[in-house]
């Protein structure tokens, strides 16, 4: 099954990136820095995409598990936003799973759908958008493969259009990132259109380090992969073995902040004449953030980014939520904002 089998029913947009440029300018820089770090979105290769896959099979990741359950509590009330055909509009759609009930629900609702997917992967919106529309002759798809920051900019404003951002992503952008990105994804709305966010509650600490400290090692994997894509990619001599997965509950910072620690000092080749990345014994290289959002948290980044809470709906154990906002200009005169869904 291939997206050329689908005719006009699918189109893509391949944004030109710079990616082995940036990634060993990124790699270079964060590795040699006084507090390491490399960004988050170099844990998706290929390798990463399938460990993340097997991370939301974990019994400790229960996340996944929580959304798809409020997903298909909600759905239908969710997609019923216009009398005419809806726009799904999704960042970091990875491999769509999530998306298909609201998929479906919005087929039901509006008989057709269009589902716009912005993935840095082009791999990953290629195989998702084949399956889908192998599953669901009623939809068309629009794959835009590049940056969030990049697409966004150049994603044209289209009534009746439904953002979704699901699977505590935006955790991963803490702070002003988080700001920038959802003031460029207002920019790719109408008034009056709708951003759904599937986000991770702050609870007790032990609840929120298990989903990322799991008992066979797969999110251990996950974290170390970025490094063996640096070996790969670039390389770079990195031994393995000396590092070691930590992922800790933050209070200052409100996340669980995910490291890769060393063993021991040592200094590698980060290879091509980069020069070497030096290590203190205990020293870690941060290479994930993964924010616990309160409400309140919620609708102050919802004021601050131009958009208002329409329904905050949490699971039964308040440990993860959906939150739709709308697009404030027009909307803000229609209070009162919030509801709870039955
Ligand atoms: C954790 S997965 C989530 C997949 C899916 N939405 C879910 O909830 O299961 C994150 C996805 O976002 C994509 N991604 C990460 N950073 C990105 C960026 N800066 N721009 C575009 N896509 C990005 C990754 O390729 C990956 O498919």
């Amino acid at each position: 099954m291939n997206v050329a089998d689908f005719g006009d029913r699918y189109r893509e947009r391949v944004w030109e990136n710079h990616f082995a440029e940036d990634f060993e300018r990124d790699v270079a820089a964060g590795l040699r820095a006084t507090n390491k770090s490399i960004p988050s979105k170099y844990l998706y290769d290929a390798l990463g995409s399938a460990l993340f896959e097997a991370i939301v099979l974990l019994p400790e990741y229960d996340l996944p598990r929580r959304e798809n359950a409020l997903l298909e509590r909600h759905a239908s009330r969710i997609v019923d936003r216009s009398n005419g055909r809806l726009r799904l509009l999704e960042l970091g759609s990875g491999s769509s799973q999530k998306t298909r009930t609201l998929i479906g629900a919005a087929i039901e609702r509006h008989e057709s759908v269009e589902y716009t997917a912005i993935d840095i992967s082009l791999e990953a919106v290629r195989d998702a958008a084949a399956q889908l529309l192998d599953r669901y002759p009623q939809v068309e798809v629009r794959a835009l493969a590049g940056d969030y920051f990049q697409v966004l900019g150049e994603v044209a404003p289209q009534p009746a259009t439904l953002a979704l951002f699901l699977g505590s992503n935006l955790g991963n952008y803490p702070g002003e990132r988080g700001v920038a990105l959802l003031r460029a994804l207002r920019g790719a709305l109408a008034p009056s259109d709708a951003l759904l966010l599937g986000v991770d509650v702050r609870k007790d600490r032990e609840s929120m380090e298990r989903a990322y400290n799991d008992s066979i090692g797969v999110t251990a994997a996950f974290s170390k992969n970025v490094l063996a894509r640096v070996n790969r990619d670039l390389g770079a001599e990195i031994d393995l073995q000396n590092f070691n997965h930590l992922a800790r509950f933050d209070e200052g910072t409100g996340s669980v902040e995910s490291y890769l620690v060393a063993d021991r000092a040592a200094a590698y080749s980060l290879g091509g004449g980069r020069g070497a990345a030096n290590f203190a014994a205990g020293e870690r290289i941060h290479i994930e953030s993964s924010h616990k959002f309160t409400r309140e948290e919620l609708r102050e980044l919802a004021a601050a980014c131009g958009f208002v809470e329409r329904a905050y709906l949490p699971d039964g154990e308040a440990a993860f939520a959906l939150a739709l906002w709308e697009r404030a200009d027009d909307a803000d005169r229609r209070a009162p904002a919030s509801a709870h869904f039955e």
